[in-house]
């Protein structure tokens, strides 16, 4: 089955490409974003005067942070509400699109802070367009929203189909002005997104040529663009690899990688792609048995073997100096295992799996 039901520009100049579909879809638009990188990356001045030649009426709403909480998308839906807007645009990270994409739904469904997450409630949403500044999350791609619940600490979300953007208009360049920390952690990301997509017991054939090139493009492009981060080339095949995450994803879910990332997020804060970094060599041998098959195959498309692979993961230096409490670990055991994601795994996951996942990293 292959399902993606988003129109996707993708290149140099995607958002003036954009425009005559922007045009179908509504009066006034809320542009969701955070305080920086709609700004820096050039993405909202190019979004705002192609709405001025539009003649589309918007308005801004720039509170969302790195991990947004349920408490900020009730407060955008307030704003889209008392703005009479009717479509929105997400611009950033995934935050934003994703924080977009809660507003929709709640908007269109009447919800409020204790019903975001429920699904079946979701009859109707306002049309959406992602605009990604970050090359890791792929939400530009798939039907998934991740919030975070502040008062619970905990990092959740939901998937449904009205949830997939009706548009994404995705343009390498809006990435130049990244860091090299956020241009590592996100293609980490990216590059847990395609390795879960074989992972999964949801895997599918018809997304191994996405999946193959994406982990070629990261492995070839990344080192190179942290050691010249306008290397627009490069910038070109890691936000690439980025989309082909993101549907993969779409089509697979996610797995124990991103499950057991999530609490480092939520109580630690480390980043999320650095979560899934610090422990993705443990996690493919933990699967290794389960998909040889499959890892066999990609790493001979590659050309290299799994331990060179483990060597290339060394070379980039993904660490993190948080201790791990031993109260830590045996709390988020349970929450982890309880996760959505656990019914993709292709074995049983045990609390020792988790447990020597987390202790690996104290
Ligand atoms: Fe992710």
């Amino acid at each position: 089955m292959y399902y993606l039901p988003t129109r996707i520009i993708y290149g140099q100049n995607a958002v003036k490409k954009g425009f005559v579909y922007i045009n179908q879809l509504g009066q006034k638009a809320l542009i969701v974003t955070g305080k920086n990188s709609a700004k820096k990356s050039g993405a909202l001045d190019d979004v705002t005067s192609i709405l001025d030649s539009l003649k589309i009426d918007y308005e801004i709403f720039d509170r969302i942070d790195e991990n947004p909480v349920l408490e900020i998308v009730i407060e955008g839906v307030q704003v889209f509400i008392e703005n009479q807007c009717d479509f929105l645009i997400g611009i950033g990270g995934g935050s934003p699109i994703d924080a977009a994409k809660a507003i929709s739904l709640a908007a269109a469904n009447n919800l409020d802070i204790n019903h975001i997450y429920d699904t079946a409630s979701f009859k109707n949403r306002f049309p959406l367009v992602a605009i990604p500044t970050t090359a890791g999350t792929g939400t530009e791609a798939t039907q998934y929203s991740v919030l975070t619940d502040a008062a619970k600490q905990k990092k959740a979300g939901f998937g449904h189909d009205l949830a997939f953007p009706t548009l994404s208009l995705v343009d390498p360049g809006y990435t130049l002005s990244l860091s090299r920390e956020v241009t590592l952690n996100t293609s980490i990301d990216a590059l847990s997104h395609l390795l879960e997509g074989i992972y999964s017991n949801k895997r599918t054939p018809l997304i191994y040529p996405l999946i193959f090139k994406g982990i070629d493009l990261i492995i070839k492009h990344l080192p190179k663009v942290l050691n010249k981060l306008t290397d627009i080339e490069g910038r070109d095949a890691l936000m690439r690899a980025s989309l082909y995450g993101g549907i993969t994803i779409s089509h697979t879910s996610t797995t124990l990688q991103h499950s057991i990332g999530y609490p480092l997020t939520s109580v630690y804060n480390i980043p999320h792609g650095l979560a899934n970094g610090i422990v993705m060599k443990q996690m493919m041998s933990l699967y290794y048995p389960f998909v040889k098959a499959e890892l066999d195959e990609l790493f001979t498309y590659l050309g290299i073997s799994r331990q060179n692979f483990y060597d290339w993961l060394d070379t980039l230096g993904m660490k993190t100096d948080t201790k791990l409490s031993t109260d830590f670990i045996e709390t988020k055991i349970p929450e982890v295992l309880a996760s959505r994601n656990m019914a993709n795994n292709p074995f049983e996951i045990k609390a020792e799996d988790v447990r020597s996942l987390y202790r690996s990293l104290s």
